[in-house]
């Protein structure tokens, strides 16, 4: 069911002190999550009740970003149990497992999903001997900690992550790796560019329009605007020039899975971005939590890309911009290998070449 947020989207623009957004909230035996593919236009939420609505709502990006969908899945999980009326422990643990390999199916490329599933089949395999009703509650609890981490993973990625602002950096980033991104104020690229701005720096963001969907336009645009930061929206082919007139002195950018080498995924055009900034020698971040690090990953050849509907480019949003019956290649990300990366953020502090020692050492 959707609630709509009294607010249209032009009224929530001209806003310059924003309340903090929350894209993935528990109220009530319902997950609750920002309707994400309705902004800029409306800011409304929507009720998830069961585990099919949260696979869909995780495929069809109402809820997206790595660690939102992480998120998601705990909730999505506790769903699928929630009104399980079973006290046999393994008929219990057949409805989990099936439930969770089908979350899994949803989205192949961020690994705080798989993360998430994986914590929560820990924790009910440990659970063996407690009721199932015990069982249910525990899940439930792990759900809600893995959101307050989140909070707090964020929180850490902005402080650390401030070292690398100066006061009047122009700063780009791709995609939306903000607020609504994840479950926290602060986001994780976008963190050290909101506490910057807190304290008081003029900072000047280019936001990559991020084709086919536009989270760049639809997404960081809107969260910048609604913070009172400064921002510029281009088109993704327009980074080139506005770094060669030296209007951006460094890129900030999330990721969805980080490999024990340092490759990282990330969304699709990240990877010219990252060369685009190497070419005009600017330092480029990259803002990643703990639960998007994935040490059993040697290196980015080993990540699942996602490939998406050939809707999504020939058909954006309702109107046809190519004609019927082309052929279309759809990946969802790409991947950016770490020599083009100046510095990793993580919550622990950050991480500079070669990647795999410090990755092994703060999450080995
Ligand atoms: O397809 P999306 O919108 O889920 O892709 C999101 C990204 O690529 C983000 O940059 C990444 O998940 C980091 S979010 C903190």
């Amino acid at each position: 069911m959707a609630i709509k947020i009294n607010k249209t989207g032009v009224e929530a623009m001209q806003k310059t002190a924003p309340a903090f957004i929350d894209a993935v909230k528990w109220e009530n035996d319902r997950l609750i999550i920002l309707e994400q593919t309705k902004l800029p236009l409306e800011t409304s939420y929507e009720e998830l009740t069961n585990v099919h609505q949260v696979w869909d709502a995780i495929y069809h990006l109402k809820v997206r970003g790595a660690p939102a969908i992480g998120i998601a899945a705990g909730y999505g999980l506790y769903l699928s149990v929630m009104n399980f009326e079973t006290e046999d422990f393994n008929q219990f643990w057949n409805e989990f497992q099936k439930h969770s390999d089908y979350l899994a199916s949803s989205r192949p490329t961020a690994v705080n999903l798989f993360g998430t599933l994986e914590r929560m089949k820990r924790l009910v395999l440990a659970a063996q001997g407690k009721t199932v009703s015990q069982t249910k509650q525990l899940i439930l609890e792990e759900a809600h900690r893995v959101k307050t981490e989140n909070c707090d993973i964020c929180q850490g990625i902005a402080e650390y992550g401030l070292q690398f602002i100066k006061d009047g950096m122009g700063i780009l980033t791709h995609c939306n790796a903000g607020s609504i991104a994840t479950a926290s104020r602060y986001g994780t690229a976008l963190g050290p560019i909101y506490l910057a701005h807190e304290k008081g720096m003029k900072i000047k963001v280019y936001a990559d329009e991020t084709r086919p969907l536009n989270q760049g336009s639809r997404l960081t645009s809107w969260e910048l605007q609604e913070a009172g930061i400064d921002v510029t929206l281009i088109c993704d082919n327009m980074a080139a020039m506005v770094m060669a007139e030296g209007k951006v002195q460094a890129v900030f950018v999330g990721c969805d899975r980080v490999a024990r080498n340092g490759d990282f995924a990330n969304k699709i055009g990240t990877y010219g971005v990252a060369i685009l900034a190497k070419e005009h020698h600017i330092p480029f971040y990259v803002a990643a939590p703990s639960s998007t690090i994935d040490m059993a990953t040697a290196s980015g050849k080993e990540i699942t890309i996602e490939q998406r509907k050939a809707e999504e480019i020939t058909c954006g949003y309702g109107k046809r911009t190519a004609p019927e019956g082309i052929k279309v290649y759809n990946p969802a990300f790409d991947v950016t290998p770490a020599r083009y990366v100046t510095a990793i953020i993580t919550e622990k502090g950050n991480l500079y070449p070669p990647y795999e020692t410090g990755l092994t050492k703060l999450f080995g």
